[in-house]
């Protein structure tokens, strides 16, 4: 019984989710591009805060065409304009259908710091609204009113 108990309560455990309140994603903005030139991009952009310190900056990723399935930061890449941040995106299927994994260097008062890592799933029914023109390229934007929270799933102090 007590041993049926504990294996019942691991995975909740596990499962525990971090002391931090999760990041806010706002502005999130993804386009694909038709291809029809040499010269559109792919793009992901987005601003971003951290609650716990009240930290936020803007973040930009972009990548040819020709590397439409491999060109995404597949590690965290310092593209924000507070070079604190950086981000990669996980399970990348679609700039309308990948995981935001953000790492903020969060400093405390007391001189020290503190990585946290955040991340969410961005897909076309709840987050982004998708525009998909005839000629081919793809515009996404955060829906509107809607909050597009990052869970932080990982805190290192250093
Ligand atoms: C597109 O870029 C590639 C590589 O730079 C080049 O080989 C190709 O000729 C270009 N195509 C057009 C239509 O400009
Ligand atoms: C997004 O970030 C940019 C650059 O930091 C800033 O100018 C802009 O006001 C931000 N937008 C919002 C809605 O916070
Ligand atoms: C970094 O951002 C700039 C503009 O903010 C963009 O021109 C550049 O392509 C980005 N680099 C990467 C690797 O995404």
């Amino acid at each position: 019984m007590v041993a049926l108990l504990s294996l019942a309560l691991l995975p909740l455990a596990l499962a525990r989710p971090s002391a931090s309140p999760a990041f806010e994603v706002t502005n999130l903005y993804t386009f694909e591009p038709s291809g029809r030139d040499n010269v559109s991009v792919y793009r992901v952009a987005f601003n971003v805060t951290d609650p716990s310190d009240g930290g936020a900056t803007s973040c930009e990723t972009t990548w040819p065409y020709a590397q439409w399935d491999t060109g995404y930061p597949h590690e965290f890449l310092a593209n924000c304009t507070d070079k604190a941040w950086s981000f990669k995106l996980d399970d990348y299927q679609d700039v309308w259908d990948f995981v935001l994994d953000v790492k903020h260097v969060s400093k405390k008062k007391n001189g020290k710091k503190i990585k946290r890592f955040a991340k969410g799933t961005v897909d076309a029914e709840d987050i982004l609204q998708c525009t998909h023109a005839g000629s081919g390229f793809s515009i996404c934007r955060q829906r509107e009113g809607v909050a597009f929270p990052l869970d932080v799933y990982k805190e290192v102090k250093v």
